[in-house]
């Protein structure tokens, strides 16, 4: 895929309305010239997201959260830019896509969603059509809504259907067998599918990639799925997925193993269901998840989450830091016959005790031994020692230490001890100890003096031609410290020395990371009091800037001092006392 040109970029970000897109997310109350609501990105109840119409930036006060309409999706839909422009592209109804380069291959995949798209169609009608198979889907207590929702479908009991209506629709029986949907043999070719409910998967842009089908009886294989094709990568998907981040992010995902399963708990309005189709998570599909959400829930039929493969996926889950507990339903039922028979809110009940995955672990483990036999309990105890090992956070390590210890009388010393022999080989785990509970944390960073200070002065070269003139007499791009700003600086620079003119979110579509997004927005957010000596404030922010880079010199020259002086190289060190006495008084004079 290639780049979005600096035109359609912009025509996007120029015709969506931030406080339009906000509004979905946060309900926004007109306060002054602006609105505000309660910020999305950080716990809070009060109303600290401050959005500017006339700007078209947000800010929070409280957790320091700022950008443009791209800045947020990207934030609160986990998207890079390029993807958030797509996705504000698609809703605006600009075309992104005539931009991409579209050789053959893509040409192909073209086809084939097209065709899986008229399956599904054709699938559909067939069902409508078919009063035995809507029974069926009637007698498992399908509504008539999830199966328009979800594009449910009938695959009729004859060998060539579906090809006869494709060749109609102008498609050669190559690409219907590269789409998976014709079957070649020695007799000929057939339909993949027959006599089968059908149910549409869709990627997570709601292109119809592949299908599963199941049988109206007892005849085997129960489910028949669409095999690897150029538009449908097992293990890169997520059933129903499409549907959970279509508008509002949930808050948390659940995944089950089958389709009836997820289709069913979306007809009871969990909304947030996901299916794996029966295989184990792969690496990839927990990094979708991770894309959207950091909570999930797996519910797996009774057994199957205690099972290798099945626990391997939840590993996975973990790997990419997601937070999982695990369901349990009882009596062996799945989740769709657990509704059936008990509702809703009994799920929901299941849900609220749902326990994490390491206590689930550690559950398995005891499971079918007797703790009062020594060597049973010692199995035990090296099972959950091994389980406590792998853990990543220290504070964890110790909580489930001292369960360990309180269950089973050990000293909590002993259990430690065994947990570090293990670890002792492992020793990168260390390093992230302590890593994986600050990403959320880095919000709440303090800002130094001297990034305010050169997030000032560009909002004052922004604002003054004048004052810009003043600034870059003063000072270069490459007095910048902050990286962001420094690039910020040298565009300025360049636009102004040359008259052209620079805006606000001009300037914003120079930079797609959204860490940097929100640095430029600080720039656009510095309400300017005009009744202050514009110079002066100019001239306090430059001074902060050098005094910070004189004290990081002296700090080196110090550090290099002593070094010198550990080595006795007395010539070196007395060159460099100069130095410092140099530098101390230029500071001195700021
Ligand atoms: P299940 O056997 O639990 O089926 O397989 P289910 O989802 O409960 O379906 P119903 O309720 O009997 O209709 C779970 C998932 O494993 C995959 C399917 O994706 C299924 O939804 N599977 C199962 C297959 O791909 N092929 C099979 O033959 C069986
Ligand atoms: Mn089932």
């Amino acid at each position: 895929m290639g780049r979005i040109p600096e035109e359609v970029v912009r025509k996007v970000i120029e015709s969506s309305d931030i406080v339009d897109i906000i509004s979905e997310y946060v309900n926004l109350k007109k306060s002054g010239r602006g609105y505000m609501g309660v910020c999305p990105f950080h716990n809070d109840k009060g109303p600290s997201l401050s959005v500017s119409q006339d700007k078209q930036v947000f800010h929070c006060f409280g957790c320091g959260a700022a950008g443009n309409v791209v800045g947020f999706i990207m934030k609160i839909r986990n998207l890079d830019y390029k993807d958030a422009i797509i996705y504000l592209a698609e809703r605006l109804g600009i075309d992104v896509t005539y931009t991409e380069t579209k050789d053959k291959n893509s040409q192909i995949k073209e086809r084939l969603y097209k065709a899986n798209l008229e399956a599904a169609r054709f699938y559909y009608a067939n069902l409508q059509n078919s009063s035995f198979a809507k029974k069926y889907l009637e007698n498992r207590g399908i509504s008539t809504k999830v199966i328009n929702r979800f594009g449910l479908g009938y695959s009729l009991n004859e060998w060539d259907a579906l090809i006869k209506f494709l060749k109609s629709k102008g498609f050669t029986i190559d690409e219907l067998i590269l789409a998976g949907l014709a079957v070649k043999s020695e007799k000929g070719v057939y339909d993949r599918f027959r006599n089968r409910i059908m149910f549409p998967i869709m990627d997570i842009k709601g292109r119809v990639i592949a299908f599963g089908g199941r049988v109206c009886d007892d005849s085997k294989p129960k489910y028949l799925n669409t095999s690897e094709t150029p538009v449908f990568e097992k293990g890169k998907n997520l059933y129903g997925l499409n549907y959970v981040v279509k508008n509002k992010l949930p808050n948390n995902i659940v995944i089950v193993e089958g389709y009836m399963d997820c289709i069913k708990l979306h007809q009871f309005g969990l909304n947030n269901v996901v299916a794996s189709l029966g295989t184990a998570l792969t690496s990839e599909q927990s990094k979708l998840i991770k894309r959207y959400v950091r909570d999930v829930y797996i519910c797996y039929d009774s057994d199957a989450a205690g099972q290798a493969a099945t626990l391997r996926g939840l590993e996975l889950l973990e790997s990419v830091d997601l937070n999982v507990k695990v369901i349990t339903i009882p009596m062996g039922k799945d989740p769709d016959e657990f509704v059936n028979l008990y509702g809703i809110d009994e799920f929901k009940n299941l849900m609220n005790s749902a326990i994490y995955i390491t206590d689930y672990r550690i559950m398995k483990a005891k499971e079918g031994k007797d703790i009062k036999n020594p060597l049973e309990k010692s199995k035990f105890v090296n099972e959950v020692i091994e389980i406590i090992s792998k853990l990543k956070d220290s504070t964890a390590i110790q909580h489930y230490a001292e369960l360990l210890s309180n269950e089973t009388g050990l000293n909590i010393n002993v259990i430690i001890d065994k947990i570090n022999k293990l670890n002792l080989n492992v020793d990168k785990k260390n390093n992230n100890l302590n890593l994986r509970h600050n990403i959320k944390g880095n919000i709440y960073n303090i800002i130094p003096a001297y990034k305010k200070a050169e997030c000032l002065l560009l909002s004052l070269s922004l604002h003054n031609d004048k004052l810009f003139d003043y600034i870059f007499s003063r000072m270069s791009e490459d007095d910048f410290i902050t990286s962001v700003y420094k690039k910020a600086a040298g565009i300025i620079y360049s636009k102004k020395t040359n008259k052209i003119e620079i805006t606000e979110n001009e300037l914003l579509m120079n930079f797609h990371d959204k860490d940097d997004i929100q640095d430029i927005t600080r720039i656009i957010y510095n309400e300017l009091d005009y009744s202050e000596d514009l110079y002066k404030m100019a001239e306090d922010a430059i001074k902060t800037i050098k005094k910070y880079q004189l004290e990081e010199k002296i700090n080196d020259v110090k550090n290099k001092i002593k070094i010198y002086e550990e080595n006795n190289q007395i010539k070196e060190s007395l060159a460099l006392m100069q130095e410092l006495v140099n530098l101390q008084k230029e500071l001195s004079l700021l």
